[in-house]
């Protein structure tokens, strides 16, 4: 069974990107588009409706260009809306969770800290999950601010820099030894992160396992890219610089608005 048609990604943003890149690590030979909603970002501040109308918006013109898969690259929108997505649309969605068992599992001190938007921390799907690891303490963090700045390209800066060491230093102090980082767009953190962490904390992100469940879905029940030629589309709302900037490479980076 083979299937040469892209895998889909969204995103309110650039943040998605991270996932992009272990996916594309993991299945080199699939072909990709990807959609950035910047022009609606930050998602994490909106309501569940708002949400789960911006994701179907963004499933419906991932649908138009024949994706066989959607990957809802995005935290906040997973956790409020994959429920409905999947409901409504006949396409198998892939999504992502903040990784707490990972770290609830391997946490020696029972503590972990999770940084997310508020638009996860407060959905009922992740506290569903909370609900499961009640052996160690989750002390959670709002990252107000760190979307809007990584989406106008200030990821090294020092606003970033006092922002996230206001986020982590109870963190800190609570004695975590894992760090989990609930949304897209905070890998593009992970310097800015170390320099505030002592090493003795680990960072956990959910790129790894996302590619690993998309390699799962193709493999059991839709087929691997025969394609010798994959392409690999990313589709903007705003400004394709910062895009551009995460991606390295120079994809073709389309700007639209939708
Ligand atoms: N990348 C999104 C996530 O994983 C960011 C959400 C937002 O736009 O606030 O949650």
């Amino acid at each position: 069974m083979t299937n040469d048609n892209p895998i889909g990604l969204f995103d309110s943003g650039i943040g998605g990107t991270s996932i992009w890149k272990a996916i594309h690590q993991l299945l080199p030979n699939e072909s990709s588009i990807y959609l950035a909603d910047s022009k609606n970002a930050p998602y994490g501040q909106k309501s569940k409706e708002e949400i789960i109308a911006l994701s179907c918006k963004n499933v419906e013109l991932l649908l138009e260009r024949d994706c066989k898969l959607i990957v809802v690259a995005c935290n906040t929108a997973t956790t409020n809306a994959i429920k409905e997505l999947r409901a409504q649309y006949n396409v198998p969605f892939i999504g992502i969770e903040p990784a707490i068992k990972p770290a609830a599992l391997k946490s020696k001190t029972q503590t972990i800290g999770i940084l997310a938007t508020k638009g996860t921390l407060n959905s009922a799907l992740f506290n569903e999950t909370v609900l499961k690891y009640q052996n160690v303490k989750i002390v959670e963090q709002v990252g107000f601010g760190l979307v809007q700045l990584i989406e106008d390209g200030k990821i090294d800066s020092v606003e970033m820099y006092e922002l996230l060491n206001s986020y982590l230093q109870p963190m800190m102090d609570a004695n975590i030894d894992y760090l989990v980082l609930g949304c897209s767009h905070y890998p593009y953190l992970i310097p800015q992160i170390k320099k505030i962490l002592p090493k003795t904390i680990q960072i956990i992100d959910s790129g790894e396992a996302v590619a690993r469940q998309t390699q799962f879905i193709l493999e059991s029940k839709i087929g691997f890219s025969a394609s010798k030629t994959p392409y690999h589309q990313f589709i903007t709302n705003s400004s394709s610089d910062v895009l551009k900037a995460v991606l390295i490479h120079s994809y073709d980076v389309i700007e639209r608005d939708c």
